[in-house]
């Protein structure tokens, strides 16, 4: 059974990160932010995150950590939130019979276009979590985007359905808290990389990678992810490298 999440729902904000951490403490551990429009919305890469009002979902999850929330998480585990995130998103896009893949760390891809892209802000304190604002956008009956969006799509496009949006984020609100119960939760299963790097979009394939130092283009193939999240890939030499996140993009 999925979990139900607190919902609240805005109709414009500058950003739905930034809402929730104006009233942080006011929120339970999973509480979701939602709004139609974001003035500011944030993407990865100090990009802008657009997306058409109330076509799409905008929203920002929060998960704390310690006596009000999940067990401590050590700053050195944090990207098991990522893995929670995307597997979470995963399963639901499945359950709406879109089958995607993960683009490291953090989209979500139908074959070579981007459906959903996420921006965890994690809040440490000390060598811990204290939060994570769990921010997702997800493409859901938007059919035409601006020409500077390279590889969009939406649910609508992938299934010729229209949906509603608030029913939708309740059932992705709960996969995801599920998810997150399994595998930041006291009872954590063991295995959540397996589940992560079973979905990897491009793994196992040669194709060019751009290093973001010098421009310099590349073939690896994507071998896995460590369990602090460096890409792990394999040259056409046979010589294996590990990727932090800024260090490389994927040619599509
Ligand atoms: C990316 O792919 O660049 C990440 C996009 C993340 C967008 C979401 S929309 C809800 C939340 N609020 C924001 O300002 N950004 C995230």
């Amino acid at each position: 059974m999925l979990n139900k999440v607190n919902i609240r729902w805005v109709e414009e904000t500058d950003s739905t990160q930034d809402e929730v951490r104006r009233h942080i403490s006011e929120y339970d551990n999973m509480s979701v932010v939602a709004a139609r429009f974001q003035t500011a919305g944030r993407g990865q890469r100090g990009n802008k995150w657009v997306a058409r009002k109330g076509e799409n979902l905008t929203f920002s999850m929060l998960l704390k950590f310690g006596p009000d929330g999940f067990p401590p998480l050590a700053a050195a585990d944090q990207f098991r939130i990522t893995r929670a995130a995307t597997i979470g998103t995963a399963l639901y896009l499945a359950s709406v019979g879109v089958e995607c893949s993960i683009k490291w760390p953090n989209d979500i891809y139908v074959r070579d276009k981007k459906i959903c892209g996420m921006l965890i802000e994690n809040i440490l304190e000390g060598d811990k979590l204290g939060q994570s604002i769990v921010g997702i956008g997800l493409n859901v009956n938007q059919r035409d985007f601006p020409p500077q969006l390279i590889n969009p799509t939406s649910m609508a496009v992938v299934t010729k359905k229209e949906y509603d949006t608030r029913e939708e984020l309740e059932q992705l609100s709960g996969y995801l808290a599920s998810s997150f119960e399994r595998i930041l939760g006291k009872d954590h299963v063991p295995g959540s990389d397996h589940e992560y790097e079973n979905r990897l979009y491009r793994k196992g394939y040669f194709h060019d990678f751009v290093r973001c130092s010098d421009g310099t283009v590349f073939k690896a193939r994507i071998i896995g992810v460590t369990p602090g999240g460096l890409l792990q890939t394999e040259n056409d030499k046979g010589e294996l490298n590990e990727f932090a996140f800024k260090e490389i993009s994927y040619i599509i």
